[in-house]
């Protein structure tokens, strides 16, 4: 298996691909509040993206049957939308999201707050957040994959919080799922040397209990084994020579400082 270098048109087309799916993160994020299902979100991101010319990377993807995957409390990823499950003020809910432009792919997620949530599960998104960009820390052409893995799993369990280990981040272009595989822990082994050119979905998935999870019986939704509380925060990312170029982020979030995290 090999991990692919991008030329610089497949590039460009990622590029544009995470601006939209930045911007659809943006809108949903602005949208949400109680009371709403979580088919509501679907439907919205459904639409979102259509109307950036897209289409979901998601839908039917391995029978996956909606857009947006939308994850409540303890739920993880992969919960699957639903008109009866509504939004409660106090929840806080994890929407991955993917889009295909011109053939390209770009995959990132956000776990949003619902009205007023408790400061445990404010510092959860947060800190999850912020595992990200430590890993974005060392994501250099030169250093080595699991150098992020480290950095992201080390930080997140400073905290006393479980790293899920079942799943993990992947190469993304014209594919969604791509090689190689990207732990969101220390690994023994240093995995491959990062390279230019390359593209990877980044995705820590922190529980604020147990890092053990579970599959529902619907065979999607990943729920944390103790039921604790758990946030997601993902992005496509570019490597180069020197920092990282973040895809999926709106000029806002770059303005409000993101790119000065790392
Ligand atoms: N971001 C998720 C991942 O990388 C995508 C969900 S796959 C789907 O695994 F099948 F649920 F769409
Ligand atoms: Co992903």
């Amino acid at each position: 298996m090999t991990v692919t270098i991008k030329s610089s048109q497949e590039i460009e087309r990622m590029r544009e691909a995470g601006k939209i799916l930045a911007a659809v993160h943006q809108e949903l994020g602005h949208r949400i509040e109680p009371g709403m299902s979580t088919m509501d979100i679907d439907r919205m991101g459904e639409e979102l993206i259509a109307g950036y010319g897209c289409t979901p990377s998601f839908k039917n993807y391995c029978g996956y049957p909606a857009s947006i995957c939308v994850s409540v409390n303890e739920e993880v990823v992969h919960g699957i939308p639903c008109d009866s499950r509504i939004l409660q003020d106090g929840d806080i809910v994890s929407l991955d999201a993917g889009v295909i432009y011109q053939g390209y792919h770009s995959d990132a997620a956000r776990t949003v707050a619902v009205g007023t949530v408790s400061e445990k599960a404010k510092l959860l998104i947060e800190r999850t957040r912020q595992s990200f960009f430590e890993g974005m820390k060392k994501a250099a052409a030169g250093n080595h994959l699991h150098d992020i893995s480290r950095a992201i799993g080390d930080y997140a369990e400073g905290f006393g919080y479980g790293v899920v280990r079942d799943l993990c981040g992947h190469g993304i272009g014209s594919r969604l799922h791509e090689e190689p595989e990207i732990p969101n822990y220390r690994k023994f082994l240093r995995g491959i040397k990062l390279k230019p050119g390359m593209t990877l979905a980044v995705e820590p998935m922190i529980n604020a209990g147990t890092g053990d999870v579970l599959w529902m019986d619907d065979e999607w939704t990943v729920v944390t084994a103790d039921q604790s509380l758990s946030a997601h925060y993902e992005n496509t990312i570019l490597i180069t020579e020197g920092k990282p170029e973040i895809l999926s982020l709106t000029e806002e979030e770059r303005a409000a400082g993101c790119e000065k995290l790392f």
